[in-house]
This record gives C-alpha cells, sequence and structure tokens, in this order.
C-alpha cells in the first residue's frame, strides 16, 4: 500500500483561526481528521466589519488553542504528520504572519516540510477534498476578498479570464447588509432576508454587463443600493424587498457572465465536458447555486460547489492544498514572508484603479 500523505494546515489569513490534520486517501480525496474554525464574529459584529489589529490579538489568543485540538482530535501523533502548511496570502499582514511563523516553527522544531499556500489556490483546490476532480476546470471563485473567473489547469497553474474591476462580491454583500442594517455576518444575513422581499421590488444597475468580456463590476450596483436605502426609513419591508433586489441582480449578473466565460473556457480549452466549480464563502448563497446549476442545465456543463464548511475560510483547504504541491515537490522556503497581494496568475492584468479602460 502506498504511503497517504498526511498534511496539518493553518489559516489566519483574515477573521477565521482554523487549523486541521487532513490525510489523502485511496478514491484521491481526503480523509478529513479534524478540521477546527474558530470565527471572530463577536469581536468584529459591533464594528460591521473586520478590523485588522483586534482579529491580529484574537488569532494570537486562540491559536496555540486551535493547533493543539486540531491534532488532538485528529487521533494522529505529530510522528505522523508528513509536513505543515500555513497560509502565506493574500490577506491582512498582521494576522497572515501569525499562522505562517506559528507554522514555521512547528515545522523546523519537529523537522518536517514547511509549505506556505496562497489562500486563493485553497479555494481554488477546495472541491478536491470530497470529489476527485480532473483537470482542467472552470472556476468562479467569490469570497470577501476576490471575485474571478480561472481556468485551473492543474495545481500551481492558473490562467484568470475575468475579474472584479472594484468591490468583491461578498465585499458587495457585506456593505449592503451594512447599509440596510441587517446584521453582520453580511452575506448570510442578505441572504437570509432576501428570502422575504419582492425580488422584482427595486431595477438595479447591472454594471458592465454587456462589455468587458467575463469581468464584472459591483460599485454602481453598492451605489444604487444605497441610494435607495436613504429612501426607505428603517421599513422593514422594503429592506426586503431592497435585499431580495439585490441578491437577483447579483444572480442575473453571475449568469450573464458566467456564460461568457464558459464560452471563453471552451474556446481556450477545447475540453470536451465542462465543469464549474464555485468555491470561496459567497459559495455557500443558495440562491447562487441554484442560478448557476440552472444556467449548467441550460448550457449542458457540470456545476460542483464545495460543502458549506469548505466555501468559507478553513484550514482543511490549506492542508489539501499543500499536500497537492508536496506531491509535486513545490515545496516553499522556509524564510517565505507574508504577502497581502498574491494573484493565482502572476500574468492577469491588474484590473484596478483609475484610468482602467474597458
Ligand atoms: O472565503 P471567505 O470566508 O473569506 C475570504 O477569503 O474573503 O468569504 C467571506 C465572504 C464574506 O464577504 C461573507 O459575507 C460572504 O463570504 N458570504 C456570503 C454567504 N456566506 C458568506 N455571501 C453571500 N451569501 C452567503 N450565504
Ligand atoms: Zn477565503
Amino acid at each position: 500500500m502506498t504511503k497517504r500523505i498526511t498534511f496539518l494546515g493553518i489559516e489566519t489569513s483574515c477573521d477565521e483561526t482554523a487549523a486541521a490534520v487532513i490525510r489523502e486517501n485511496d478514491k484521491g480525496t481526503a480523509d478529513i481528521l479534524s478540521n477546527i474554525v474558530s470565527s471572530q464574529i463577536s469581536e468584529h459584529k459591533k464594528f460591521g466589519g473586520v478590523v485588522p489589529e483586534l482579529a491580529a490579538r484574537a488569532h494570537l489568543e486562540n491559536i496555540e488553542f486551535i493547533i493543539n485540538s486540531a491534532i488532538q482530535s485528529s487521533k494522529v501523533s505529530i510522528n505522523e504528520i508528513d509536513g505543515i502548511a500555513a497560509t502565506a496570502g493574500p490577506g491582512l499582514i498582521v494576522c497572515l504572519t501569525i499562522g505562517l511563523n506559528i507554522g514555521k516553527s512547528i515545522a523546523t522544531f519537529s523537522n518536517k516540510p514547511f509549505i506556505g499556500v496562497n489562500h486563493l489556490e485553497g479555494h481554488a483546490l477546495s472541491p478536491g477534498l470530497e470529489k476527485n476532480i480532473k483537470f482542467p476546470y472552470l472556476l468562479l471563485l467569490i469570497s470577501g476578498g476576490h471575485t474571478q473567473f480561472l481556468i485551473v489547469k492543474d495545481v500551481d497553474k492558473y490562467e484568470q479570464l475575468g475579474t472584479t474591476i472594484d468591490d468583491a462580491l461578498g465585499e458587495a454583500f457585506d456593505k449592503t447588509a451594512k447599509m440596510l442594517d441587517l446584521g453582520y455576518p453580511g452575506g448570510p444575513s442578505v441572504e437570509k432576508f432576501s428570502y422575504l422581499g419582492d425580488k422584482n421590488f427595486f431595477r438595479l444597475p447591472e454594471p458592465i454587463i454587456n462589455k468587458a468580456g467575463c469581468n464584472l463590476s459591483f460599485a454602481g450596483l453598492k451605489t444604487a443600493v444605497l441610494r435607495e436605502s436613504k429612501k426607505i426609513n428603517d421599513d422593514d419591508k422594503m429592506k426586503y424587498n431592497l435585499a431580495a433586489s439585490f441578491q437577483n441582480t447579483i444572480n442575473k449578473i453571475l449568469y450573464k457572465k458566467t456564460k461568457i466565460a464558459v464560452d471563453i473556457f471552451k474556446e481556450k480549452t477545447q475540453a470536451e465536458e465542462v465543469k464549474l466549480i464555485v468555491a470561496g464563502g459567497v459559495a455557500a448563497n443558495k440562491t447562487i447555486r441554484e442560478n448557476l446549476s440552472n444556467l449548467g442545465k441550460e448550457m449542458k456543463f457540470e456545476t460542483i460547489y464545495p460543502s458549506i464548511e469548505f466555501c468559507g475560510d478553513n484550514a482543511a483547504m490549506i492542508a489539501w492544498a499543500a499536500i497537492q504541491r508536496f506531491k509535486r515537490k513545490l515545496k516553499s522556503d522556509i524564510s517565505l514572508s507574508a504577502k497581502s497581494r498574491w494573484p493565482l496568475d502572476e500574468n492577469a492584468p491588474y484590473m484596478k484603479g483609475p484610468g482602467l479602460k474597458l
């Protein structure tokens, strides 16, 4: 029997302190030996968003306990672990540094390889925890900081097809929740209240919908939500209508842009079977899943979503990405430092800022 690789993963890029022990199994997917996520929701709730210094302090207070719990509940000893992985970017430097340094220290003292993982690669490969998926596939990565269409050609091989030119999708959800005072964290609140409203009540803009290929934009939509929110004077029914109309507009934008991305993917890869993977925190949204599955039926491609526990930030996906890199001998230098920006496709044009021409 071939040896099955086991990794400890650590994730501290934003507001979740997480550790997990993951082992590859004979089906080519993962045995989740432990997966512990400690969310800082209560710390950031009163500010309506993540405060970096508070997040860093909470990571520092919790990390040792979370790592110990992950190792203990996995029932494997540190000797049975083949390597240590920690998220090295992109994210908040003050937060990343905590997980990265402790990961490097454990690796050094236990004399094991260390792998610094790109958080976005963690999301990109996360469906592999549960399903053996052949490359290439089309990835829609939707999280709090990123919104991108990518061709995932292999581990470490990505081609960006489109991205947001302003806000990330999760950010648009979070800001909408804040403007409507629907509670924190924003995405799940907007989704919850959208079910109570009339999705056709407000007509909201779909920025750059007919141009710029599968690039996306949400800033104009956010401004429109702000404008309407000022007119509705705390009327709950109207708030739900606005949340529902926002959610509906997002679905229309994703439907149209994904359609374009699928066509580009087909042309570039000549793949006979198209698989669309939707990953990242926003992929937990049920209407987005239904909407893209409907597009999949219409265009005859397969849609794959990670289980909800693997959509939001977690360390299982970090350990899993590290196992894939380890198998391909893509190891990290122990001197690796945290990076706030770390695109999966280094050659992709930077699409933000003034003077952008579409
Ligand atoms: O991947 P993630 O946990 O962290 C980042 O890497 O950014 O994504 C967090 C984002 C937040 O903006 C959160 O509001 C959003 O995912 N989110 C959702 C839902 N659950 C989480 N957005 C819409 N609907 C949801 N159900
Ligand atoms: Zn994330």
